[in-house]
């Protein structure tokens, strides 16, 4: 699919520069149309009927089978989740833990990170080394900085792999490699991630990675995936217990024990076509054409002197995730007037403070040369 077909399944396009699928992406038409069709026929089957029992079982095997191939990962190490968050907390509540442990995290990280493990140290005394990371930092300056605050208290890493904030690509694989000889499981915040960047868990070789179907996938709200490696699969509790499934004395345990409750098959099926749609573009080309059109927003910043790049222009640590700061306007100023005067939607960020614009492999170079010149105009009011 190229880029004008998926503009032309993508109504908000039409007339508004949407650079805030970091938040959310669109939806495309046809993943709308799967997901009316599939509330269709659970209502015409009958939502207890075993026709459409077969048919719900059929989207979750479909869904799983696609986003496993997109992960590189099996589908036993799959579960389907409803959020980013939800999968994090899965990993890091169903661990137990005492005022002796440490949960290592960096002061970039989103709150689906920060806030369980805020609570982790109210609850039971834990201690939250927070690493502190700038949004320039080298790769190797990170794996150093995280590699050595893990303390033979270190319970857990987690991290995000695209930090929200600024768009930087965090090397989750050598800081997995180094977690790994001290013993420590890395648990992966993939929210930036699942439709922005080719993924491959073999090679990434974290122990868990949670993931959105809204963001860069353009699937339906209330979809998202955890990845458990599978020598993990046994042996992760889940937070709470509802059916026989959780019990240890069951025969084998399914991942799928470790979600929340159960899935809405509508969205489950909206998320399947989101993953096709991906895989019928190609990842490879999503990731290199949204990496371009964030290098020209970067290019255009550095000609002027009042419109700041905040976030790294370095080729390893860089994605489609690109947060600017004027001189002379607020961050939540400038985001109004960019939507009230010129139908360009992004956001705030806080640390670097700066409004953060998302560039999907729908967006066109045309409207990052617009954006550009809008900003330029706004830095000299
Ligand atoms: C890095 C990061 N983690 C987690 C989230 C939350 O994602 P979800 O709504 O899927 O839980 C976001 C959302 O913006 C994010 O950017």
């Amino acid at each position: 699919m190229n880029v004008q077909q998926l503009r032309n399944i993508l109504p908000v396009t039409n007339d508004t520069i949407y650079m805030n699928t970091g938040w959310a992406g669109p939806t495309p038409q046809t993943v709308i149309k799967r997901i009316s069709e599939t509330l269709e026929q659970e209502a015409c089957l009958g939502p207890t009927s075993n026709n459409w029992l077969e048919v719900a079982r059929d989207i979750r095997d479909e869904a799983i089978s696609l986003v496993a191939r997109e992960l590189n990962a099996s589908t036993d190490e799959i579960t389907l989740t409803h959020s980013t968050r939800e999968g994090l907390n899965a990993i890091i509540f169903g661990m137990s833990w005492t005022n002796s442990d440490e949960i290592l995290i960096c002061d970039l990280e989103h709150p689906a990170l920060t806030t369980p493990a805020s609570v982790l140290n109210e609850r039971y005394g834990v201690n939250v080394n927070s690493v502190a990371i700038g949004a320039t930092d080298t790769p190797s300056e990170i794996v150093q900085k995280v590699t050595s605050a893990i303390t033979n208290k270190t319970k857990l890493v987690a991290l995000s792999h695209i930090q929200y904030t600024c768009g930087l690509v965090m090397p989750i694989k050598e800081i997995a490699e180094e977690s790994h000889k001290m013993n420590v499981p890395v648990l992966v915040d993939g929210a930036q991630t699942l439709g922005q960047i080719k993924l491959d868990m073999k090679d990434l070789d974290c122990d868990y990675y949670a993931a959105p179907g809204q963001k860069w996938l353009m699937g339906p709200v209330a979809t998202g995936v955890l990845y458990v490696r599978k020598d993990h699969k046994q042996i992760t509790e889940p937070i709470f217990s509802s059916n026989k499934i959780y019990s240890r004395n069951y025969p084998e345990l399914p991942l799928s024990r470790l979600a929340m409750t159960s899935n809405n098959p509508a969205l489950i099926a909206g998320f399947a076509e989101s993953l096709k749609l991906t895989d019928s573009i190609g990842i490879s080309t999503i990731e290199k054409r949204t990496l371009n059109l964030a290098n020209v927003l970067r290019r255009n910043t550095s000609t002027s002197n009042k419109v700041n790049l905040l976030s790294t222009d370095s080729p390893e640590s860089a994605c489609g995730l690109v947060t600017i700061g004027l001189d002379n306007l607020a961050p939540d100023k400038l985001v109004e007037i960019l939507q009230n005067e010129f139908t360009v939607v992004a956001r705030t960020v806080k640390g670097p403070d700066g409004v953060r614009f998302s560039t999907h492999y729908f967006n066109t170079e045309e409207e990052v040369e617009k954006l550009s010149a809008i900003l330029e105009n706004l830095a000299n009011r």
